[in-house]
């Protein structure tokens, strides 16, 4: 009987563990030096390896987040990435890492990464942050002031933002639990869609007047 139950628990975990898919598979080398090609137009989940023996200490290596990103845009910050995308030997290993420049009052307005759970400390300045948990957890709203050397994690999925509140630039870096993260920006995916979504459907989904949801829609 005891066994039953063990086998009974043990099917529920393997089942459970298959819904996991929201995080990034374990590697099932050393490394996975991705092949920066997809010229043979055959898709996996992840990138190619490069062969071992052709890896070299570059392959794992990126600079530049000494500079600060270019905040000259309509929200005031800027996002430097280190995803497999810039720094191919991430592949298969399930983080990664960003710089977020803020001008004076600039926003990391609110987002969601798909496929990561985000950990922030602030390196210069104040930032107010916040995420919002799901509709089954009623939507609750998390906010802290993070002053230079906090740290503040955003779990995987929620929407979440960055606002400098102060008149001075800020900096933070974050890692991320996957190699590519994805960002869904709200304002941008809803209103600014390509093509646009129907303003009928924005219009009752955010129980606002169509002039307004066109409005918007011109804005993105
Ligand atoms: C920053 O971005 C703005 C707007 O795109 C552009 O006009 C400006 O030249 C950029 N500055 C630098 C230093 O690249
Ligand atoms: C990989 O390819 C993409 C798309 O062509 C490019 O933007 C990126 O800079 C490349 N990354 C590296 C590390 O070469």
């Amino acid at each position: 009987m005891k066994s039953a139950y063990f086998l009974v628990a043990f099917a529920l975990l393997a089942i459970a563990s298959s819904f996991a898919s929201a995080y990034d598979p374990s590697p099932l080398q050393d490394f996975c030096v991705a092949i920066n090609d997809t010229k043979t137009g055959v898709f996996v989940n992840g990138k190619f390896c490069k062969d071992p023996k052709l890896v070299v200490a570059s392959d794992f290596f990126l600079s530049g987040f000494d500079k600060p990103g270019n905040t000259s845009n309509a929200v005031g910050s800027a996002v430097t990435q280190a995803f497999v995308e810039q720094l191919l030997g991430l592949n298969t290993l399930g983080v990664s890492l960003v710089r977020i420049d803020f001008a004076p009052n600039g926003l990391n307005p609110p987002h969601t990464h798909p496929r990561g759970t985000e950990i922030l400390v602030v390196q210069e300045g104040t930032l107010f942050v916040g995420f919002v948990s799901s509709n089954q957890d009623g939507n609750r709203l998390f906010t802290k002031v993070l002053n230079k050397g906090d740290v503040f994690v955003f779990p995987s999925g929620l929407i979440h933002f960055q606002l400098n509140i102060e008149e001075t630039p800020a900096v933070a870096f974050s890692g991320l639990s996957s190699q590519n993260p994805g960002t869904i920006t709200i304002a941008n995916s809803v209103f600014g869609s390509n093509s646009p979504i129907n303003p009928d459907v924005l219009t009752k989904a955010f129980m606002l007047d169509k002039n307004v949801i066109k409005y918007l829609q011109s804005h993105f």
